[in-house]
């Protein structure tokens, strides 16, 4: 008998194609969200689903559902999902690293750009008809090239973004829990500094972390008063991790010149003060979203899915330590 498996949501075809004739397949093709309820009850008769970022799975609606096995999330980030209650319940989480790391730190890059350029906010006077002369300081922003870079978090897509801050000849520095290897810091030219130091000296600070509980509002108000009058802060992890509030008064009141950002803590809210700034960029959580990127992602998760269901070790699994020997 074939694994039964939910796919919730539309997701890129290939990826339907390709689990299609290895597990008896419930497919929502669809860009609605299904309720929780609704959820829930296609779940109960499933070994496995292949879950978004938004499907949300509590220890409780895990108990709620004997029958599943394993959980693919489509994301890199996995704070969805809570993992040691998986762990105890056996259930195999796996994500899609690694295909998302080059465009996600593009796309910061980008907004680093964007942001210390003004680009939206002068198209958007241009488009309004305000723009009416060329003028000595129009638009002036901050220089990207020759910069200080803050990275906070140098796993994949920190380190990836890293290297393309070489190409800018910027100076790039670095904090972590985790120190990089000395390989890696001198590949990437990388400096590690203390944490308060890292806000205190970069001309520009972009969040690289997971969501964790010791994560959550790791950058507040105190991080943004030690950043300098002309930096730029972008966010291209998970929203809690900022402090969304704090990062409204820093613009606000000039403590920083502006901000890129992506993720937000109550997605697909957004803070309505955040909103009326001219010195933010605000994107709607698309860092890893170019076609092949995001088709990657779809197939990252149905092998995954596919291999757990056969027996197999996963190639991406987030709780590997089911995996250990006993
Ligand atoms: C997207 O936010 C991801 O975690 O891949
Ligand atoms: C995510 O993949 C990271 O390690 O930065």
């Amino acid at each position: 008998m074939q694994a039964k498996v939910l796919v919730p949501k539309r997701v890129f075809p290939e990826a339907i194609e390709y689990l299609q004739d290895k597990v008896e397949l419930d497919y929502n093709g669809t860009d609605e969200n299904l309720s929780a309820a609704e959820l829930f009850d296609r779940l109960q008769d499933k070994d496995g689903v292949v879950s978004m970022l938004t499907n949300r799975f509590s220890a409780e609606v895990m108990d709620a559902l004997p029958k599943l096995r394993v959980i693919a999330n489509i994301a890199v980030g996995f704070d969805n999902i809570d993992i040691p209650a998986a762990t105890e319940r056996k259930i195999i989480v796996t994500h899609t690293p690694d295909v998302l790391t080059e465009t996600t730190a593009d796309f910061a890059f980008a907004l680093m750009m964007s942001a210390a350029r003004r680009i939206p906010e002068g198209e958007r006077v241009l488009r309004a008809g305000k723009w009416d002369k060329w003028g000595i300081d129009l638009f002036c922003g901050q220089d990207t090239h020759h910069a200080t870079l803050g990275i906070l978090g140098i796993g994949r897509i920190g380190q990836a973004l890293a290297r393309r801050a070489q190409g800018f000849q910027m100076r790039v520095q670095y904090y972590d829990v985790f120190r990089a290897t000395a390989e890696v810091e001198q590949e990437l030219n990388l400096q590690f500094v203390a944490f308060d130091e890292l806000f205190q000296t970069s001309d520009f600070v972009s969040v690289h972390v997971p969501l964790l509980p010791e994560t959550r509002r790791l950058v507040g108000a105190e991080q943004f008063q030690l950043m300098k009058k002309t930096a730029v802060f972008v966010n291209t992890s998970r929203g809690p991790v900022v402090d969304e509030g704090a990062l409204v008064e820093a613009l606000e009141e000039g403590q920083i010149a502006a901000a890129g950002i992506d993720v937000y803590e109550r997605e697909p809210v957004v803070e309505p003060r955040l909103l009326k700034l001219e010195n933010a960029i605000l994107t709607p959580h698309i860092a890893s979203a170019s076609f092949n990127t995001r088709r990657a992602m779809c197939m990252v998760a149905a092998r995954n899915v596919v291999a757990a269901l056969e027996g197999k070790r996963p190639p991406n699994p987030v709780n590997a330590c089911l995996f250990e020997a006993a």
